[in-house]
């Protein structure tokens, strides 16, 4: 069996910098583009900072064909700063981080009263929001208690597309259904996993990520929605590379590599419950739709030829450990 998909997008991709960049790029390369996250340090928050990282991540891409939609780190800016931005080539939308919150995010938003300004000017100029919704407070509560904040700003800036990043409850669904002006991205670790595989048996570092996996039924509601073809809700594996010895540590850094995995893992898992016709929308159709993008066509094969998943995959002087490390997986992508 196969399935043909035109121009996969990943909505949500940390392709890190330096030596890592050059190691995750190309694994991250059978999607025909990626929203690529800014949480570098320092973070990239000004144009310039960004053309620079895009040039960079062109060079580690190797001549290969991949579309990067460039992020910026939410800060206060002013309107006519928003328009500069906006007229760089590959900016695609500000992504917020409460401060703190995740990975790299120390510069992020303390006070949200304090963004609205921004957000004002970005409804009025049509710039997309990306945010990482997740409260201060108890581990398995900082999605649910941070959607009284979507719900805020889907009611004060109606005409500003907001996206839920990496949802991970069937409770950040119910608001996506109440606010035509939300959308969602969903990793591949969220339809699959619980809180159960990352800490019920022997501790899994490498699915060990923010927000954490939760509920069972969490997990079930994030699987039919994606199945079920919500056109609202678009894939974004925020995949995120951290060194093996970040991951196997004291301290295990959050994030799961998925990049080089992701599409052969999709195939199998919409082909077995009957749905390798919605792939297409939730890979690539829904975010296109919703944000307006006007992605180069490639065609991206999938079979169900199996794939060797590496221990690790090592170079630059790198070493970083994906989802299925030493499994075989029984789709791929033809090449
Ligand atoms: C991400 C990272 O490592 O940059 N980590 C994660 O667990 N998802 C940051 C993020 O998206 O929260
Ligand atoms: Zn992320």
């Amino acid at each position: 069996m196969e399935i043909t998909l035109d121009a996969p997008l990943d909505m949500h991709l940390h392709l890190r910098d330096g030596d890592m960049l050059k190691l995750t790029a190309p694994l991250s390369a059978d999607f025909a583009g990626a929203v690529v996250m800014p949480n570098l340090v320092p973070p990239v928050a000004e144009p310039a900072q960004m053309t620079a990282y895009a040039e960079r991540i062109a060079a580690a891409m190797d001549g290969r064909e991949f579309r990067a939609y460039m992020t910026l780190f939410f800060t206060p800016m002013s309107e006519a700063a928003l328009r500069a931005a906006q007229q760089t080539p590959g900016f695609f939308a500000l992504k917020l981080y409460p401060a703190g919150i995740t990975t790299n995010s120390e510069g992020g938003v303390a006070d949200l009263a304090q963004a609205e300004p921004t957000l004002r000017a970005m409804e009025e100029l049509g710039i997309p929001l990306l945010v990482h919704g997740e409260s201060h407070g108890f581990v398995l509560d900082r999605e649910s208690e941070f959607l009284a904040v979507y719900r805020r700003l889907a009611q004060r800036f109606p005409k500003l597309r907001i996206c839920m990043e990496h949802i991970t409850t069937a409770a950040a669904l119910r608001l996506l259904d109440e606010f035509e002006n939300l959308c969602a991205t969903v990793t591949l670790q969220h339809l699959l996993i619980t809180l159960d595989d990352v800490a019920g048996g022997a501790l899994q570092p490498h699915l060990f990520c923010k927000p954490i996996a939760k509920r069972p039924e969490d997990r079930d509601a994030l699987l039919q929605a994606a199945l079920g073809g919500h056109p609202r809700l678009f894939f974004g594996s925020d995949s995120a590379p951290h060194p093996r010895c970040k991951k196997e540590a004291c301290g295990c850094a959050a994030g799961v590599f998925t990049a080089p995995v992701a599409l052969p893992r999709l195939a199998q898992l919409f082909a077995e419950n009957g749905a390798a016709d919605r792939l297409q929308g939730f890979v690539s159709g829904h975010a296109r739709q919703w944000y307006g993008l006007r992605v180069p066509s490639r065609r991206v094969v999938l079979q169900d030829v199996p794939m060797p998943v590496p221990a690790a995959y090592r170079g630059f002087g790198q070493q970083v450990v994906p989802m299925f490390a030493g499994r075989v997986l029984p789709w791929s992508v033809k090449a």
